[in-house]
């Protein structure tokens, strides 16, 4: 984006506000005073509160921009609080994970005590593999139940590690395990994925045969079919483990200083090489558990659903390390939402009587599609709690989760955050927030989010402009792995000693948020400049639509024009009349201006691997293709084309 653009125009007028439900409100763990409290009384107290700490820290944070410290001289261990601590408290018997196979008969609920046992006969594995504190180890596996164990174990010997999502190919694997120089990779024979087994081992030996610095792939037997094991390096976890202890003092945890390497979590950038996001310790661990805390309302008798992949940063902080630190039972599960049918994520919600669902709007979008008479024959009533991440929320998605999901009564929060950021930031409390679709409403309490023009003036209530943050926090990046320069010009040039988020916002007249997306996503129709989640917005909202993605193509005349690639609920079939009727709606909703110029209907759009519409690749198709002024149906070809293409992108747009 140039640096003289044009403000971002903001169009949507969402009206709708929900206010706390009064009982919700009087039992919630955030009262009113939580946003008047100073921010280091704040984080002092929480710092203490929300973690076992072998040595107490006696700094509360040190800030010499752009690098963060926090709960300096402190020293704990993430697995200890995450697991031993509950364990020594009387917890042993509680459940930590209520884990759950993609074939429907496989489930195991695993307490507090059997999760001790397995990640300490874990670490004592990876221990005998010459595992030790400072070892970087790299994670490539599908949601069984040794992927949450490892990733403990490494936490529990001090070992940095770094998770790569299993849907990812052996190329991109392999940069990554290069780029943390890693010694140790842990992977499974095979994952299992809609029905069919994907072959994790496969890809890790063409990634090792490019990272050389892997010595030892330990493989977790998870189908059990014979797979390719190269004598000398590889070995199966079960092997390793056997005869090993599982008592705890045969594997005591390692004491960690605040500022040391937890993990890395790599984000896919501009260019091809993706960053290597920081994640330290003391100050990550107390974040990530004070936003569960407060956030999702959590009680000692909970069951939190955070139904997120854990190589995401969503699951790392939200499916383990938060809800472990604060003792709150978890649901894991390994499959897709329709396997073996579209009632699945519902069963188990009835089943174990979640009473807390934390999900993406791309799925909520896709239980749109399928429509909500899946979700009817089940029991919901559990459920008190509804959160979403990853992308702004079209109000009718919102509006259809709270209705067909939260009956009509649960409060929904939508959080906004980022790899970088490892904890939520934008968010509302749900015992004090009123709530208003589409919007992340305030920042997190202490958190001191702003919207900036070009030159770095905040801009007035209403009007569109870049997100940023001005104070530090716990849980922030740390840096980008071996690459400080890139650090600095990505989050730190753009405005002196503010971090620059990369998104776009407004804040409204209640000092409400709007994330509007990626900034490289807005369009300029006209000299306007507009977001593409207002247009989708709009287009959601009309009952046959269950998604848009929106982006601008070149036009002579108006600089840019709108093109909207549209996905029909199961109730609707495409017409030439729809057409019309779709850009009328828009216009009625939003303005002429932002009516498309095109509509593609296609039964699919092109997704990021965590889901996110890839715009992108939607603007290179827009821009290599005549579309006709009315053209219909989407060629088929192309959507192969663009589903063939989306699955070798990942991680987010920037
Ligand atoms: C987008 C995911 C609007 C945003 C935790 C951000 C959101 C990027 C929201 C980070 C939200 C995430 N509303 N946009 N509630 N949550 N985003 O690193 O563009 O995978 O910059 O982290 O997702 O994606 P990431």
């Amino acid at each position: 984006m140039s640096v003289d653009a044009n403000r971002i125009d903001a169009l949507q007028a969402e009206g709708r506000t929900f206010p706390p439900p009064p009982d919700f409100a009087a039992q919630a763990n955030a009262q009113a005073g939580i946003y008047e409290k100073g921010f280091e009384e704040f984080w002092e107290e929480e710092g203490r509160r929300r973690v076992t700490w072998y040595k107490p820290f006696d700094k509360l944070y040190e800030w010499n921009p752009p690098y963060a410290k926090w709960y300096l001289g402190g020293q704990l261990n993430v697995c200890y609080n995450c697991v031993d601590r509950h364990v020594e408290s009387g917890l042993g018997e509680k459940v930590a994970f209520y884990w759950e196979g993609e074939p429907d008969d496989e489930r195991r609920a695993v307490t507090f005590a059997d999760l001790q046992r397995d990640v300490v006969r874990f670490a004592n594995g990876l221990k005998k593999l010459g595992v030790k504190k400072g070892t970087p180890v790299g994670i490539y596996m599908g949601m069984c139940m040794d992927l949450p164990v490892a990733m403990l174990a490494c936490a529990r010997l001090g070992a940095p590690f770094t998770v790569v999502f299993g849907g990812f190919s052996a190329d991109a694997l392999s940069g990554r395990l290069n780029d943390m120089g890693v010694e140790v990779l842990i992977t499974q024979d095979e994952g299992w994925r809609k029905g069919n087994k994907v072959p994790l081992k496969a890809h890790s030996d063409a990634a090792m045969e490019m990272s050389p610095t892997v010595r030892t792939c330990l493989v977790s037997r998870r189908m059990g079919d014979p797979i390719n094991m190269r004598e000398g390096r590889d070995v199966y976890v079960d092997e390793v483990i056997q005869g090993l202890s599982d008592d705890p003092s045969s594997c005591p945890c390692e004491p960690m200083d605040s500022e040391d390497l937890l993990y890395l979590l790599y984000t896919s950038g501009t260019t091809a090489k993706p960053k290597g996001i920081v994640h330290t310790t003391g100050g990550y661990l107390v974040g990530v558990a004070t936003t569960h805390y407060y956030i999702f309302d959590v009680k000692p008798e909970s069951v939190y659903w955070c139904a997120a992949d854990i190589g995401w940063v969503t699951g790392h902080s939200y499916i383990l390390f938060a809800p472990l630190c604060n003792g709150v039972t978890g649901v894991i599960y390994e499959g897709v939402p329709n396997h073996p049918n579209e009632e699945r994520w519902w069963e188990i919600i009835e089943r174990y009587k979640v009473d807390i669902l934390y999900t993406a709007p791309t799925t909520i979008r896709t239980h749109m599609k399928w429509g909500p008479q899946y979700a009817q024959k089940h029991d919901l009533s559990s459920l008190r709690l509804l959160g979403t991440v990853g992308e702004p929320i079209n109000p009718e998605a919102w509006i259809w989760y709270r209705e067909h999901v939260g009956l009509g009564r649960t409060p929904v929060v939508d959080t906004w955050w980022q790899t970088e950021t490892g904890m939520i930031l934008i968010t509302p409390l749900p015992g004090l927030t009123t709530l208003k679709p589409g919007s992340a409403t305030k920042p997190f309490p202490t958190v001191d989010a702003a919207v900036y023009d070009e030159r770095g003036h905040e801009v007035p209530p209403g009007q569109g402009g870049y997100l940023v943050v001005r104070k530090p926090w716990p849980a922030m990046l740390r840096g980008i792995y071996n690459d400080p320069d890139r650090y600095q010009e990505t989050y730190w040039s753009r405005y002196k000693d503010v971090y620059f988020v990369g998104d776009g916002a407004r804040k409204d007249a209640d000092g409400d948020f709007w994330l509007m997306g990626r900034i490289d996503d807005v369009m300029n129709i006209s000299a306007h400049r507009i977001s593409t989640i207002e247009v989708e917005s709009a287009l959601v909202d009309h009952p046959a639509v269950a998604e848009a993605a929106v982006c601008g193509r070149s036009d002579p005349q108006t600089g840019q024009a709108i093109v909207a690639y549209v996905t029909l609920k199961a109730t609707h079939q495409p017409s030439v009349e729809l057409l019309s009727v779709l850009r009328d709606h828009v216009s009625m909703k939003i303005g002429k201006i932002a009516a498309p110029a095109n509509i593609v209907f296609t039964p699919e759009l092109p997704k990021t691997r965590s889901g996110k519409i890839m715009r992108r690749l939607l603007r290179d198709v827009a821009e290599h293709r005549t579309l006709g002024d009315t053209t219909t149906l989407a060629d088929p070809t192309v959507v192969e084309e663009l589903r063939s293409r989306a699955v070798t992108e990942e991680g987010k747009e920037q």
